[in-house]
């Protein structure tokens, strides 16, 4: 392409600015965890006198500071009789001959001027004495599951002397959930046997679950010092569905029949379980931030999710720090998105009867202001009969304080465009002190003549951005 040498140097000029006013993205980089696969484990139960490490391991530009912190206040040496070591260039904190007092929740935080993450790992000093179990904070997990579908709860025990484990569920008896000496009533679902290892007996599965499944649940752990107990409940929804008994009544002034139709809908076609929480589609975050999607459905037999980008299969290795799929949520999670992770994200759920899926648009702001962004697809084409009311709407999103107009084409004399080029217009509605809220555009008792284009456009002191949408006006 040819350009004329002003416009070259003025383009030239232009990305100076730009340069020297927001660096690319690939230089600047909020910190990231470079092996979060290594920082799953999170309990860690040593006996005393062991000496424990803890690294965080990051990247980020300009390289990040890490800070130690414990029960989230800033941990100084002076705090530990014996002190500890930090290894700066290894992102580890080195804690000799652990005892009982240092116990407790050991926090690292990684930040540049572009973000901050942290990471916590908690640890549990067991005295040379025998010890009763210990199970690691937040398991089991609260679980939500449709109707049919398949549930696991988990449950972490660390023991000294071998740990017996059992899974209870709490019942009514009477009526009643606990007894009359102040006992909880429960059920043992799952107990070690010869055959068990303990890793068996960390996970409790459910199959093709029920009401009658929901419920509180008990990982209940004991050796011969004493028990420990952590509760997860399950909540169970509903498939929805048109079963159920129809009645046609027909009747005139010499009486009545009816007849009653008992419908058994067996199979069912995914639907959304909440399409009102999927009306935000387009996610515009700053980078580092963790973003998650969900499509909630129900469906018989239980649809199964896959998830899209842009159009593609979405692979883990299709992303540095990979992705997490929670299917029993339908929910994604991307942590620490940076700007290649923009895009177009579907998920597409299904079963024999049927596919849906819906999609998100992800934006990815690096910490420089941007021109505005404008939810694709919105204002969307309408149709409307004569005397109606019509809305056109425009999602937008824009650090900056945005400017918003609303404009529609116009003819001139015959003509759509002036002798500049440029198109002619007429602004219906712009964003100021009075006006309502201007991303939406009403228009009211719609006339034949007001069929055309309308034109969303919004600016801010970067740049500006437009969308448009017919409106057509039937009889
Ligand atoms: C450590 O964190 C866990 C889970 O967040 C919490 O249950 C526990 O009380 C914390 N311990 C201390 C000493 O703050
Ligand atoms: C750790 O990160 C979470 C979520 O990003 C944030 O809410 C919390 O304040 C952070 N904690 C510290 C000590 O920075
Ligand atoms: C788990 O669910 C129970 C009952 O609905 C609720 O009281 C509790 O706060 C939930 N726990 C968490 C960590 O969300
Ligand atoms: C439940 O009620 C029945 C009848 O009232 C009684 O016979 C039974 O002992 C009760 N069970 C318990 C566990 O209290
Ligand atoms: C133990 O497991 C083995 C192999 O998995 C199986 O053949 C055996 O029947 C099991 N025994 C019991 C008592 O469950
Ligand atoms: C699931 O349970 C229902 C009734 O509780 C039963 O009719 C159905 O056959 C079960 N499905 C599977 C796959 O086991
Ligand atoms: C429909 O009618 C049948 C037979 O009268 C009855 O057994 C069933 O419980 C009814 N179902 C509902 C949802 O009312
Ligand atoms: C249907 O007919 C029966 C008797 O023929 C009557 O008892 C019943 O009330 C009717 N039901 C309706 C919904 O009209
Ligand atoms: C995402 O979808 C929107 C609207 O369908 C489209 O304009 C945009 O180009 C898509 N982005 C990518 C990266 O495919
Ligand atoms: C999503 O649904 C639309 C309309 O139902 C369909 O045309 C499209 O092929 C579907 N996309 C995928 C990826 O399944
Ligand atoms: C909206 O209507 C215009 C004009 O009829 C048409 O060109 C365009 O493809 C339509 N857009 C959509 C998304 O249907
Ligand atoms: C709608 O517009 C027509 C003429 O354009 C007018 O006669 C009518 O009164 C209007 N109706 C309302 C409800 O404003």
């Amino acid at each position: 392409m040819l350009m004329r040498p002003s416009i070259l140097l003025s383009l030239v000029l232009l990305s100076q600015v730009l340069r020297t006013e927001c660096r690319p993205a690939n230089t600047d980089e909020a910190p990231q965890w470079a092996h979060p696969e290594k920082m799953e484990k999170k309990l860690h139960a040593v006996p005393a006198s062991k000496t424990v490490k803890f690294r965080c391991q990051a990247s980020g530009n300009p390289n990040p500071t890490l800070k130690w912190y414990k029960n989230g206040m800033e941990f100084k040496r002076d705090h530990r009789i014996r002190g500890f070591k930090v290894l700066d260039h290894v992102w580890t904190i080195i804690m000799e001959s652990v005892v009982p007092s240092d116990k407790g929740n050991y926090t690292c935080v990684v930040e540049n001027q572009y973000g901050s993450i942290n990471h916590t790992y908690q640890l549990d000093v067991m005295e040379r004495s025998p010890h009763r179990p210990i199970l690691q904070a937040g398991l089991p997990a609260n679980r939500t599951a449709v109707v049919g579908s398949d549930v696991e709860f988990e449950c972490k025990v660390f023991s000294v002397p071998q740990p017996h484990i059992q899974w209870l569920k709490h019942i009514e008896v009477n009526g009643s959930r606990v007894g009359s000496d102040g006992v909880p009533y429960v059920r043992v679902l799952k107990t070690a046997g010869l055959n068990t290892t303990d890793k068996e007996m960390e996970i409790l599965q459910l199959r093709n679950v029920s009401f009658d499944d929901a419920g509180e649940y008990t990982c209940l752990a004991g050796n011969s010092i004493g028990f420990s107990h952590q509760s997860a409940w399950l909540t169970v929804f509903e498939v929805p569905s048109d079963k159920g008994n129809y009645t046609c009544v027909v009747e005139n002034q010499y009486g009545s029949i009816n007849h009653t139709h008992q419908l058994d809908v067996v199979a069912m076609a995914p639907q959304w379980a909440h399409p009102e929480k999927m009306e935000k589609k387009l996610h515009a975050v700053p980078a580092s931030k963790t973003v998650k999607f969900r499509c909630q459905a129900s469906g018989n037999p239980n649809p199964t999710v896959k998830w899209y980008k842009n159009g593609r299969e979405f692979k883990r290795d299709h992303r540095i720090r990979g992705f997490k799929v929670l299917d029993h949520v339908w929910t994604i999670i991307m942590e620490s998105v940076v700007p290649s992770d923009k895009g177009n994200y579907t998920c597409v759920v299904e079963n024999q009867y049927g596919s849906i899926n819906h999609t998100y648009q992800l934006e990815v702001m690096e910490h420089c202001p941007h021109r505005p962004i404008l939810q694709a697809g919105l204002p969307a084409n309408r149709t409307a009969v004569v005397g109606s009311d019509v809305e056109f709407e425009c999602k937008v999103f824009s650090d900056p304080q945005p400017q918003i107009q609303w404009l529609k084409h116009i003819e001139v004399n015959g003509s759509r465009v002036g002798s500049d080029g440029l198109p002619y217009v007429r602004v219906l509605k712009h964003s100021g002190v009075n006006s309502s809220d201007a991303q939406v555009l009403a228009l009211y008792n719609v006339t034949e003549e007001e069929s055309g284009e309308y034109i969303c456009k919004v600016s801010n002191y970067i740049g500006e951005a437009n969308q448009s949408a017919w409106l057509t006006v039937t009889r």
